[in-house]
């Protein structure tokens, strides 16, 4: 391991309009921005791990473009993904530290927001690292420079003066550093009160790193306005209708990129169990000292089951015993974790994600509250999702019914998933 990238995408993009998809996840040639920043990376060979650092409230979107980046040519590359701060600093801070622990030696960071970022230029700032701490990629001003003084040439005008602009350069992104000397910069930035920093080259210069310049390229804007997105978009589709009429391969490599839809599933389940000798029961994966046991072929933990079932019917698999069969000896005493996981490895061979899970355990005893806690912790681990994205609930029947009588224990459930259309 020698060569991380960490790439920044947990902006809310409120220069280019914000709204409710930031503009790394707006399409530019049918992909969303971040798909196309992600592949650029993908093609270097140069670069052992890629972290990318995303917003927590986006991160369905993050994991759709992702996916539908690697998903053609590089499904087994696993990026860190990591939620950012309410600064770039932040975020590039919470991607270093991720990444941390496998040593790299050198590290890139970019914005997602540049999707044009080319091989080439990624090892001109690598190339830089043999011999300085820092590299950035930077384009010299060719416009002439105003700076506008408010209100200073009297009442009604504003003062205008021409700044030299010999030596004046415009940063670009990825700036290339040695690891251990931007991790460091970082830490002493968050620990001072500088929060300011608008990329890492001046959080390098600051704490005194060697840097040096490498020529910028044109093509390597940051998409910032609803008029460069527009530009971007434009700029991608003239390239695929150039590649397509020259009949260059590259045209299927663009016309591949296929902004995914997503579409939402809910399923329900219900199971019951009938209560029997025993001293204790086992309710979401959380054994539970009891007057009774909960008769089943396997460990009779209805909220498993029920919720279970809940998976699979979003997905349209059947049945819990349809892939577990109740007949066949290997389930016998099984605990039903098992069961969950295989339905959560179905709704992933999908490309689903679950989005939230809510059960519902009907008994009169034993009390649920004290295992709540416990019960979501265990679904969380099997289903891989965060703790807030599941709800466990318990309810009596008042007396009334089997499960009042306290011959059973019911349990229903619900699982909504987003699925690729
Ligand atoms: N970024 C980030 N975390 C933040 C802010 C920005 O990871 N808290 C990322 C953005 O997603 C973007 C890059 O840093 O890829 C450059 O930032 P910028 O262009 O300023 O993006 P936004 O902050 O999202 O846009 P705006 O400032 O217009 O709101
Ligand atoms: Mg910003």
């Amino acid at each position: 391991m020698t060569i991380a990238a960490i790439i920044v995408a947990a902006g809310r993009g409120l220069r280019a309009g914000g709204g409710d998809i930031p503009k790394q996840f707006q399409l530019i040639g049918g992909a969303p921005v971040l798909s196309h920043t992600v592949k650029a990376f993908a093609c270097q060979g140069s670069i052992d791990k890629i972290v990318i650092v995303i917003h927590p409230d986006y991160e369905l979107l993050a994991a759709e473009a992702i996916r539908s980046a690697l998903l053609s040519k590089w499904p087994n590359l696993e990026p860190i993904l990591v939620h950012g701060g309410d600064t770039r600093q932040k975020s590039v801070f919470e991607g270093l530290k991720a990444v941390k622990g496998l040593k790299p030696e050198y590290v890139l960071i970019h914005d997602a927001a540049r999707p044009f970022i080319t091989t080439e230029l990624c090892d001109q700032v690598i190339n830089a690292l043999k011999t300085h701490d820092g590299a950035l990629p930077a384009l010299g001003v060719a416009d002439t420079l105003k700076r506008v003084v408010s209100g200073s040439g009297g009442a009604t005008s504003d003062s205008i003066e021409t700044v030299d602009r010999v030596g004046l350069y415009g940063a670009q992104t990825p700036q290339g550093f040695r690891f251990d000397a931007i991790f460091d910069a970082h830490q002493a930035a968050a620990q001072s009160d500088k929060g300011d920093f608008t990329d890492d080259a001046s959080i390098a210069e600051w704490h005194g790193l060697s840097m040096t310049l490498v020529e910028g390229h044109g093509q390597n804007q940051k998409i910032t306005t609803p008029d460069d997105l527009k530009a971007a978009d434009k700029f991608l589709k003239s390239e695929a209708l150039l590649a397509e009429n020259t009949e260059s391969t590259e045209s299927t490599e663009s016309t591949e990129i296929q902004a995914q839809q997503l579409e939402f599933r809910t399923g329900s389940g219900f199971d019951v169990h009938r209560l029997c000798e025993g001293d204790h029961v086992i309710l979401c994966g959380v054994k539970i000292n009891h007057t009774h046991g909960l008769k089943g072929h396997s460990d009779a933990d209805v909220g498993m089951h029920a919720l279970t079932d809940a998976l699979l019917g979003a997905i349209g698999e059947g049945d819990i015993g349809s892939h577990f069969p109740p007949t066949d000896i290997r389930w016998k005493g099984a605990a039903s974790d098992q069961f969950l996981a295989h339905a959560k490895e179905l709704v992933a061979k999908r490309s689903g994600k679950i989005i939230h899970v809510d059960v519902t355990l009907i008994c009169e005893a034993p009390k649920i509250g004290p295992h709540r806690a416990a019960m979501i912790a265990q679904l969380s681990e099997i289903l891989e999702i965060a703790e807030d994205r599941i709800s466990v609930k318990a309810t009596t029947t008042e007396g009334l019914g089997f499960a009042g009588r306290q011959e059973g224990i019911a349990s229903m459930a619900s699982a909504t998933i987003a699925l690729p259309t």
